[in-house]
């Protein structure tokens, strides 16, 4: 297990009894996204954490697939969907994306506050792709560096976080701002049909992109 995943699985627990920071940007997050939804539709979360996304989205459509590296997380959501009684909605542990050959394909992928903690951001940006319908949607967001690199806590941030990682105190995280962001993820193939941030301070891109048909 790496670094990594032995952080999150430590910090489970007190992630699932923690306040979502920011309510009005998770709420209008989730009535973007679910602008997007159809209930006959096949959805993969990555990242998922304790289940919080997909307990409230998985209504919205037929299937609901939610995945994250960590399995204490995924214990949680299971006894949150249990206690929920949320049936269409599966938890499991897969580290990145699920990869299972012959698999049917998704028609949407959605990654929220995840995808800044992959390391090899442009094979995961390759197997969303590969994983998802024709036509299918990536609804992601990212926490992004403001566009003022020399912000005081954005600045703390990066001296303090190597040293913390180090320790095992935290996560590896990727640093990038929104349009170096957003070409990113053009240039792995997505057309971009809609942007945001919420919240705006300090940044977490929200992109709905669309892989061609
Ligand atoms: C900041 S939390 C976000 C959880 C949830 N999506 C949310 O918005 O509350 C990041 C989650 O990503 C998971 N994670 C980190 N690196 C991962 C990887 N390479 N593959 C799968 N999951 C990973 C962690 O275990 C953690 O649950």
């Amino acid at each position: 297990m790496t670094k990594d995943i032995e952080f999150w699985n430590k910090l489970a627990p007190k992630y699932a009894q923690s306040k979502i920071s920011d309510m009005a940007a998770y709420e209008y997050t989730l009535e973007r996204t679910r602008h997007y939804l159809r209930p006959d539709q096949r959805v993969l979360e990555l990242g998922c954490g304790t289940g919080t996304t997909a307990l409230a989205l998985a209504p919205s459509v037929a299937t609901y697939d939610a995945t994250d590296a960590a399995q204490a997380m995924i214990d949680i959501g299971n006894q949150k969907k249990q206690d929920a009684g949320q049936t269409n909605l599966t938890l499991f542990q897969s580290m990145d994306v699920p990869m299972t050959p012959g698999d049917a394909p998704y028609d949407c992928i959605l990654a929220f506050n995840f995808l800044h903690l992959v390391q090899d951001q442009d094979r995961v940006f390759q197997n969303i792709y590969d994983r998802l319908k024709p036509g299918g949607l990536f609804i992601s967001k990212t926490f992004c560096m403001p566009r003022d690199l020399w912000a005081v806590p954005i600045f703390a941030m990066r001296a303090v976080l190597p040293i913390l990682t180090h320790l095992g105190k935290a996560p590896n995280v990727h640093f990038i701002t929104m349009p170096k962001w957003d070409a990113k993820i053009s240039k792995a193939g997505f057309n971009i049909i809609e942007t945001g941030a919420y919240p705006l301070s300090p940044p977490r891109r929200f992109v709905v992109a669309r892989k061609p048909a």
